[in-house]
This record gives C-alpha cells, structure tokens and sequence, in this order.
C-alpha cells in the first residue's frame, strides 16, 4: 500500500466514545457521497444506531477519512422444522474520502470489519447496488437471494442485492432470515 505519505490509523468505537466532533465529520464525509443532507443523517443515526453498533473509523492525522458501521441486529433463521435465534451485523455505509480512493484503503476497514464478524461468530448482511457486487466479492461476501430476508423497517428495492459474509450458511435448508 502507498501510505508512506500518509499516517493512516484505524480505531473501532461504540457510540459513547463518539463525541460531536468526530460524529460531526463522520456525517459530513456520509454527505459527500450519500445525497441525504446533514439533518436527514443526523435523524437516521438517532434512529437506527444502538450502543453496542461498533463504528470503524479510518484517520490520517486528525482527518476522518473513512468510515463504516457494523449494527448489532437480532436474527432469526428459520428452517422447515425450527427457528434459531442469532446475533448479526448489518453492514452499513462504507465510504473512502474521494481524493483517498483507489489506494488500497477499503482493504483496512473492510478487513477489520470481517475480522469482528468472524472472531464473534456472527453473520453479517448488507445490501448493494449490483455494480458493488464485485467489490464485496473481492472481500469473500457471498450474494444471498433476496427471498430469503426479511427485515423490519427497511424498503426492498429491486435494484439491490442481499450479501452476505461469516458463518457459514446452508442456504437450501433456510427457508427465511427474520433480522429485527
Ligand atoms: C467503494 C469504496 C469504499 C472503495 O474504496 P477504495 O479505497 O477506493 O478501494 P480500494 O482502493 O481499497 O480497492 C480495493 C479493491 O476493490 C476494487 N474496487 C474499488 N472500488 C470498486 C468498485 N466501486 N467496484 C468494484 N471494485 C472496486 C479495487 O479495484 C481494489 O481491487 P484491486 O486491489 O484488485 O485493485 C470507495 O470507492 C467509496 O467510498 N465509494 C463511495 C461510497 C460507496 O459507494 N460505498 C459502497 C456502498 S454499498
């Protein structure tokens, strides 16, 4: 990796340790890529984040120049016979600063989120459009039909594709993954 002019840093923190400051550029580097404006971010992440989500947040120097979520989520996996309770993350919002993009970055966040979802022996799910596909590929995420999840509060579009990444899963036996 290029980094030598860099001084790139990685840190993993719970909501507690995330003050305005940082919460702030987190959101402002969300709202370079994602349309929504600061105050819609701002509702989302009162809403949908929970203590125990774990916030991967890339540094060079003081700069946040990267960032994605893991949400902790309740799941159920239900078979022809049984339902089993699990935990999982939902993956959500991976995004490099523009000027810092295709230099390997992704690789460092990316990795460390896979590393947190198999050392706990989670699964984790996120949703992609289809030109992200290969990218996820890269990083061994597997694509799962769309007809096996279902999710509260959340809109399916068809455009979107369900992937997913750690335990392994013998999706013919699944008939449905409840996350709640
Ligand atoms: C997607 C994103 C995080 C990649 O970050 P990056 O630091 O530029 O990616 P890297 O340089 O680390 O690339 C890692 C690998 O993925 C590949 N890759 C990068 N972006 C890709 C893309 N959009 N589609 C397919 N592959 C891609 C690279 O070619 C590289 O593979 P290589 O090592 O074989 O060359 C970055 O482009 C970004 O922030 N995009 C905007 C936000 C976004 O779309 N997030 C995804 C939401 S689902």
């Amino acid at each position: 990796m290029k980094s030598r002019k860099f001084n790139l840093k990685l840190k993993v923190k719970h909501l507690k340790k995330l003050d305005r400051n940082l919460l702030s550029k987190i959101l402002k580097l969300k709202k370079s890529h994602y349309k929504f404006s600061l105050s819609s971010q701002k509702v989302w992440f009162k809403k949908n984040i929970q203590n125990l989500d774990k916030h991967l947040i890339l540094y060079n120097k003081k700069n946040v120049i990267g960032y994605n979520v893991l949400r902790l989520k309740k799941i159920k996996f239900i078979y022809q016979k049984t339902k089993v309770l699990n935990n999982a993350y939902i993956f959500d919002t991976i995004i490099i600063k523009n000027e810092f993009r295709n230099q390997g970055f992704s690789n460092l966040i990316m990795n460390k989120s896979n590393h947190i979802i198999k050392r706990k022996k989670y699964i984790s799910f996120l949703v992609c459009k289809k030109k992200m596909i290969k990218f996820y590929k890269y990083f061994n995420w597997k694509i799962i039909s769309d007809n096996k999840i279902s999710i509260s509060n959340f809109k399916k579009g068809n455009k979107h594709v369900w992937m997913y990444y750690g335990k392994k899963l013998n999706i013919k036996n699944i008939k449905k993954i409840e996350i709640f």
